[in-house]
């Protein structure tokens, strides 16, 4: 196992640059969710520096739902970063977070009336999803007296390496509008009354470990600029979405770097554009490549069972990280307050949630646990605390950011109040 660039192993502890996570664990408590606000600044410079020599006029919209604190959000739009946003609270999350609206994209395959009104009232720019969309969004925003700028979702039918829960550009997928009906759907928008579209946009599916896919949607999504130009549309954007994979088994797995990325893309995107006579900004959307690595989660084992294996049971289960249970996905795990020892038990790692399911990590080599030990997940920055949930009435930890040498919360840990501070009581249940 290699460490990411920014944790170290100091005195048997496991350090993110100067701070001891063994150190934060005890004064906070644990669960606890840290995040490292100068890694996310980092790996976003990687595709400022990777994209902008080959087109300066290049935006990145954070994928907001990777992690919704609003900390996280104000570091990248500190940066100059827009979002991709997927509900209407990732909306007011953005607007919150500083960012422009017209720097921010209305993504969503099914949005309601009111986040039609939202986007039109915000002056957000949408990516419709359908025809009947795009057609309630006409609507919405002629009631509003406004224009609504739009981009179409294209699905561009294509297979992409990963699990097929986030491969989101096949064909049979719930997203976009078929690649060879896009050129019909512009024309239907162009004799919408209050609609201007001016983007165009793709997603092909997230954790991909191959720049190869990013280029044949590019290629796709080139194309289609071309044949809309000619049919009047005056494209400013082309969004080709998120997607690139982080190495979640380190050191085994190669993920492309952003420049990898670039150089794979960039000439297709410049040929494609160039053929078509049009300088449109190029927007992407990353997520996990931006957060993933900034944040571990720490938890405290409870107690070690040998049973037909060991169990090594946690006090953070699949309600505060789901992916390892929703997709089997990999998790690397560390002894937090025994960095530098080897592992040598075959463990399991499981949650304390009521379901047999709830195991974090499997058939991993631990230095021999024991009740007390610190265990780091690490990559838990994207889709981790912004899937957790309360079940099993389990009030969500807190989450701490990290920059340069200071450590403060940035969401506190609920309460048992919390949980049920939305319940109300329904009249006839009589209270003492
Ligand atoms: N843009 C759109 C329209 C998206 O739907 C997504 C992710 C992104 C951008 C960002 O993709 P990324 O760069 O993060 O791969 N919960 C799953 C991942 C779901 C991704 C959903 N859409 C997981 O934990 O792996």
């Amino acid at each position: 196992m290699t460490l990411p660039d920014h944790m170290e192993v100091r005195k048997g502890h496991l350090c993110i640059r100067e701070h001891d996570m063994v150190a934060l664990a005890a004064r906070h408590g644990t669960p606890l969710y840290v995040t490292d606000e100068d890694r996310i600044v980092w790996n976003y410079r990687q595709y400022e520096q990777a994209l902008r020599p080959y087109y300066p006029d290049t935006r990145i919209l954070y994928a907001a739902k990777a992690n919704g604190n609003l900390a996280v959000l104000r570091a990248l739009a500190c940066l100059g970063a827009g979002a991709d946003v997927f509900s209407a609270g990732e909306l007011h999350l953005a607007l919150a977070a500083g960012m422009k609206p017209d720097s921010l994209l209305f993504n969503g395959s099914s949005k309601s009336p009111g986040d039609l009104a939202l986007a039109v009232e915000k002056g957000v720019i949408v990516s419709v999803d359908s025809l009947d969309e795009l057609h309630q969004l006409d609507a919405a925003a002629g009631q509003a007296g406004k224009r609504a700028a739009i981009a179409f979702r294209v699905n561009p039918a294509l297979d992409v390496p990963t699990h097929p829960k986030i491969a989101t550009g096949l064909a049979t997928s719930k997203f976009g509008i078929a690649h060879e009906m896009i050129p019909a759907a512009y024309d239907e928008a162009l004799g919408c009354e209050y609609i201007d579209p001016i983007g165009i946009h793709c997603h092909i599916g997230s954790q991909i470990l191959s720049v190869e896919p990013f280029a044949r949607a590019c290629e796709v999504m080139v194309r289609i600029a071309g044949v809309i130009t000619d049919m009047g549309v005056r494209l400013k954007f082309i969004d080709l979405g998120g997607g690139l994979g982080i190495p979640y088994h380190r050191p085994d797995d190669h993920a492309p770097t952003p420049t990898e990325y670039a150089e794979a893309v960039m000439p297709v995107f410049r040929k494609g554009i160039t053929a078509a006579g049009i300088s449109p900004s190029l927007w992407i959307e990353p997520g996990r490549s931006l957060v993933a690595d900034s944040t571990i989660l720490l938890t405290r084992v409870n107690s070690v069972k040998t049973a037909h294996r060991t169990f090594v049971n946690i006090d953070a289960g699949f309600n505060l990280l789901v992916r390892p249970v929703m997709y089997d996905s990999y998790h690397e795990v560390l002894t937090a307050n025994r960095a530098d020892q080897r592992g040598t038990t075959l463990c399991t790692v499981a949650g304390p949630i009521c379901e047999t399911g709830d195991i974090l990590a499997s058939d991993r080599f631990l230095p021999d646990p024991v009740a007390g030990d610190i265990l780091a997940l690490l990559d838990c920055g994207a889709y981790g605390f912004a899937m957790s949930s309360q079940y099993n009435s389990r009030p969500r930890c807190p989450e701490i950011l990290l920059k340069g040498n200071m450590a403060a919360l940035m969401r506190r840990g609920e309460t048992i109040s919390d949980l049920t501070c939305t319940m109300q009581s329904p009249p006839w249940q009589k209270q003492d």
